[in-house]
């Protein structure tokens, strides 16, 4: 099914592809355009150009054919990488999407819950978003389906960035283990499983989010510091396994402030306790991603685990 509209300046699409429900949304005051069709949830999510009487001059088209908002079929030479856990708009997969866009590639973010906040940052031409638990093997299956789709059937690059994050609550700890377990751990293998068969040797790249945490732990966050760990253990087997084909490594980021209230939110102790003097942001994490997933300057590298933490991680701590 095709969106488009005709017209000029800014406006903020959502499009929903179900199979049980058809229906057709416009809401004016927030100018989104929601369009559903399907209970298997799509989401098309990006900016478009509409005029100031807009209502007047958009016009749908909705064809059965894809999601081409151009006509044109999906450019086969243009890079295409997959990251997973973009909902947030502070977060560090949607900076991803942001650096990974900038570089050229289309990106398609897969997330359980729908984004945050509108995002005018985000094309239709250069991000899709679909709906997925990575938890669950057919929904990875289905948002990797998905994806290949819309990239002509190559993906170049998986960013497994999808977490349950470390909370202390007083839910059963064996739930909470095995839930964390299943998205951050299972859901990473799920996808890397199902994106294979997309990726052209020698050209693509498996970037696992991991943590400092795979080393270091606060109490009660074990399957916190289970999953990130293991993450690491995927990384090489996955190198080795993949080796001549797939370059798999792991970004183990330290303290990243994905904070929604912004920088306010950091003391100045925060930041100086880093041996580089600051607090890290999500960029720091885009950066080396885009490194290791450049096959000229980090074609030799695969199986590694890289720390992204400002130094902390080797200060000597002593009791206070
Ligand atoms: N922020 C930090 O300080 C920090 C430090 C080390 C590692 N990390 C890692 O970086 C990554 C991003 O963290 P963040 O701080 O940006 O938090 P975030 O909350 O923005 O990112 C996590 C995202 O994963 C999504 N998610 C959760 N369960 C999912 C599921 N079952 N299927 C699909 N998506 C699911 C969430 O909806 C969320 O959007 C995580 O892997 C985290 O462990 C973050």
């Amino acid at each position: 099914m095709l969106l488009t509209l005709s017209h000029g300046a800014t406006l903020v699409a959502i499009a929903l592809r179900s199979n049980k429900r058809s229906h057709l949304q416009l809401s004016l005051s927030s100018c989104y355009i929601t369009w559903a069709r399907s209970s298997s949830r799509r989401v098309d999510w990006g900016a478009a150009n509409i005029g100031p009487n807009w209502s007047s001059r958009a016009s749908l088209e909705i064809a059965n054919s894809g999601r081409k908002t151009s006509g044109q079929e999906p450019m086969q030479t243009q890079r295409c990488a997959v990251i997973t856990g973009v909902a947030r708009s502070r977060g560090i997969g949607r900076q991803l999407a942001y650096s990974f866009i900038n570089q050229g590639y289309k990106v398609v973010g897969v997330d359980v819950q729908e984004p945050n906040q509108a995002d005018d940052k985000l094309s239709l031409e250069s991000f899709l978003f679909v709906t997925a638990d990575v938890s669950d093997p057919a929904q990875a299956k289905h948002a990797i389906t998905e994806a290949a789709q819309w990239c002509g059937n190559q993906i170049h690059v998986l960013m497994n960035n999808a977490a349950k994050l470390p909370h202390v609550g007083k839910e059963d700890p064996l739930k909470v283990f095995a839930d964390t377990v299943a998205v951050n751990l299972n859901g990473a293998y799920y996808m890397s499983q199902c994106v294979q068969p997309y990726m052209p040797v020698g050209q693509s790249s498996i970037i696992h989010i991991s943590s400092t945490r795979a080393y270091q732990s606060e109490p009660n966050t074990e399957g916190y510091s289970a999953s990130k760990a293991g993450l690491c253990g995927l990384t090489h087997a996955q190198a080795i396994s993949l080796a001549g084909k797939v370059r798999v490594n792991a970004i183990l980021p330290g303290w990243i402030n994905t904070d929604d209230a912004g920088d306010g939110v950091l003391r100045p102790e925060d930041h100086a306790w880093h041996p580089v003097g600051r607090v890290g942001i999500p960029e720091d994490v885009a950066q080396m991603c885009l490194f290791l997933c450049d096959e000229e300057r980090a074609g030799f590298i695969t199986g590694q685990e890289f720390v992204v933490d400002g130094g902390a991680s080797k200060k000597m701590v002593y009791p206070e």
